[in-house]
């Protein structure tokens, strides 16, 4: 799949992406990621990005012309592109975007910076508008690094056959269960005898109650969109009100 950024601070991406999972597929050429710098599209004597707002206010807004220009001209090598602009005003990124993302050939995505961005290029150049969170970044460079990493791991043959995408957190809507590892004892705290049991099926079991009540507790209002049975929704129900009584 391919990738281009397109941002101010080219170099903020240097670490983040040449190490660990995604920094193995770009080397294996499983991702193709490259990094345009928006200034080298302004023109003028001091390479002028950004300016003052129309109508007052604080802060600088991203000038459209420079930003246009980039975008027409990585976009001339990228017919199939998707164009996503990163700000808190965006719709949710959430794993089911990120599994989308993942099926399109190529992504192109628009760090925003400053006080936000001259809405023409949103008008003209942009498909999406995707916030990482209900929170404010400095610019959407982290937020582009967030979108490479999860949609670059859903890729095929990006994670190996024992770092699965189908049993995680969210995979199903719902967070994941609890994970041990050796030793089966730490200070005091014990791995749960089920799974040292060998019983695949009461493991499963464990494992899709533990989903609900991880679930019940911290993030309760993705339960009303998850495919519950009776006795699995009065197990989230239960776990809500131990978690509201504590
Ligand atoms: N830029 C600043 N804050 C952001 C956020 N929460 N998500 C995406 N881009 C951003």
């Amino acid at each position: 799949m391919k990738f281009d950024i397109l941002t101010l601070f080219p170099g903020m991406f240097a670490g983040p992406l040449s190490e660990s999972i995604i920094g193995r597929a770009i080397d294996r050429g499983l991702i193709d990621l490259r990094l345009h710098n928006i200034r080298d599209y302004a023109f003028d004597r001091h390479r002028t990005v950004d300016d003052a707002p129309y109508g007052g206010g604080a802060g600088m807004v991203m000038k459209v012309e420079p930003l246009y220009a980039c975008i027409q001209k990585v976009r001339a090598d990228r017919p199939d592109a998707t164009v996503l602009l990163t700000s808190p005003r965006g719709v949710p990124f959430t794993q089911c975007l990120a599994s989308n993302l993942a099926g399109r050939p190529e992504l192109i995505i628009v760090c925003g910076r400053y006080e936000g961005v001259d809405e023409r290029v949103t008008e003209l150049c942009i498909d999406q508008e995707v916030s990482i969170g209900d929170f404010v970044l400095t610019g959407g460079e982290l937020a582009a690094m967030v979108i490479v990493d999860a949609v670059g791991r859903l890729l095929p043959g990006v994670l190996g056959c024992d770092e699965s995408a189908y049993d995680e957190s969210f995979a199903q809507g719902l967070l994941e269960y609890p994970q041990y590892t050796r030793p089966p004892e730490f200070k005091g705290h014990s791995v749960p005898e089920i799974l040292l049991s060998g019983n695949h099926q009461e493991i499963a079991q464990w494992r899709r109650r533990q989903t609900i009540i991880r679930t019940a507790i911290a993030r309760p209002e993705l339960l009303d969109r998850a495919a519950l049975s009776k006795d699995e929704r009065e197990l989230a129900e239960q776990s809500m009100e131990l978690s509201n009584v504590q």
